[in-house]
């Protein structure tokens, strides 16, 4: 990798707003771990965290994320929302869309949004998202949104029990992108997405910008929820809170969490 991912590049970029304060880690467990830990300390709205390489990246479902040094861009975002707790979808969705639209326009590389929290090209996963909150008696006191998305990665360095299914910027592209630049988009466009979500216009753009890069809608799928019962129906729409409108056997739910485990063509 030729970019140099530091705690001064950053800085450079992001000044202010969003990426303020900011902490940067050549190495650390998880930026998600760290950055609850730093919410509990107070951290304000905005705090980043950044990280070369994790050594215990946090996933969906227990699951964790590789990480191989230079590859790729790992990073948490400190949030205190002011949203209904039934709206926290929403904010893994304007993080879908703000590295959708950027790695778009950064690299030119087509992505979709594999509904809820994966960012696809063809098919295969390029960055996944992980927001987890931190409670405070029975309210939500601060939220952390990760997210880790693959820049630098070879096709033959892929983790073996993703080498099917994963892919990169550099696989896609083929060339390395500098991820300074693909924080500061990434950073700058959710943050404008997010602060407009106090808007119901700010939100109704929002899913109009999901939908439009949606993978899923249209399609035949079959949802897995943590207990581990499925669902099938088509995947008619996304409702104004982020979450997807199953049609099953022409009833309507509203599904809020859960992992899509097949799908079939249209
Ligand atoms: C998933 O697709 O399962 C979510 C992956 C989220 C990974 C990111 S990397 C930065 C942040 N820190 C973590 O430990 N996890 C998230």
């Amino acid at each position: 990798m030729t970019d140099q991912l530091s705690a001064a590049t950053i800085e450079d970029r992001l000044r202010e707003g969003f990426g303020q304060p900011l902490r940067f880690y050549s190495s650390i467990g998880s930026t998600n771990e760290e950055g609850l830990g730093w919410a509990a300390e107070g951290a304000p709205e905005g705090a980043l965290l950044v990280t070369d390489h994790q050594t215990a990246g946090r996933g969906r479902w227990g699951r964790g994320w590789a990480s191989q040094p230079g590859r790729s861009l790992q990073f948490s975002l400190v949030l205190r929302p002011l949203l209904a707790p039934d709206d926290y979808g929403l904010i893994t969705t304007a993080l879908g869309v703000a590295c959708a639209v950027a790695i778009d326009d950064i690299s030119a590389v087509a992505t979709r949004i594999k509904w809820p929290n994966d960012v696809t090209v063809k098919g295969r996963k390029m960055a996944g998202i992980l927001v987890e909150s931190r409670m405070s008696g029975s309210a939500i006191d601060a939220a952390v949104a990760g997210i880790g998305i693959n820049v630098g990665w070879r096709r033959e360095e892929l983790p073996e029990e993703v080498a099917d299914s994963a892919t990169s910027l550099y696989i896609e592209s083929g060339r390395d992108i500098d991820r300074v630049d693909l924080l500061e988009a990434v950073v700058r466009g959710f943050e404008r997405r997010y602060l407009s979500l106090q808007e119901p216009a700010g939100r109704e753009s929002l899913i109009a910008e999901a939908t439009q890069r949606s993978w899923v809608l249209g399609r035949r799928v079959r949802i897995r929820f943590a207990e581990g019962e499925t669902i099938e129906g088509w995947a008619a729409g996304l409702l104004a809170n982020g979450a997807l409108e199953l049609d099953v056997d022409g009833t309507m739910r509203a599904i809020s969490v859960g992992e899509i485990e097949q799908l079939r063509p249209a």
